[in-house]
């Protein structure tokens, strides 16, 4: 099983931005930790604070991955490109947050992408990325 993960805009920064909202592990340390876990699935990262990029990458991966699991950050909220991108594939996307995005600020709680989606897990920390996996897991 092939899985993409791709994380958008400041998630280049986990580990040092705003801690008591997305913690103090950078995401290349819990990456390392998926993979030893789960050793039969080949997963690929990629990261971009660059919409189009985002995109591009949906493009590279949507065609032949078993699933995307996508955490868009911001652009959750205002990307229709992002959800266009996400309709115009075929591999599954699930969309993550480490937050629950429903409890915070009221723009939060808008997902341009989740009508796109396959599901959506939010605020388990980076544990949402781990429950998007299983959510691929599940026959
Ligand atoms: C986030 C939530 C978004 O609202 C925010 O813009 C992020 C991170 C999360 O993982 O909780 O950058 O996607």
């Amino acid at each position: 099983m092939q899985i993409q993960i791709i994380n958008g805009p400041n998630l280049n920064l986990l580990g040092m931005r705003e801690p008591e909202i997305y913690g103090i592990s950078s995401f290349e340390d819990y990456f390392n930790e998926l993979e030893n876990r789960y050793p039969d699935i080949a997963f690929s990262y990629y990261q971009s604070n660059i919409e189009g990029e985002i995109i591009d990458k949906i493009h590279e991966t949507g065609f032949t991955f078993d699933g995307i699991i996508l955490n868009a950050g911001a652009y959750t909220h205002t990307s229709i490109a992002i959800h266009d991108a996400i309709k115009s594939i075929y591999s599954p996307v699930i969309e993550v947050h480490i937050s629950n995005v429903h409890a915070r600020e009221l723009f939060r709680r808008h997902s341009m992408l989740a009508p796109a989606c396959k599901g959506v897990i939010a605020g388990f920390g980076l544990d949402s990325y781990r429950l998007a996996v299983e959510s691929f897991l599940i026959k």
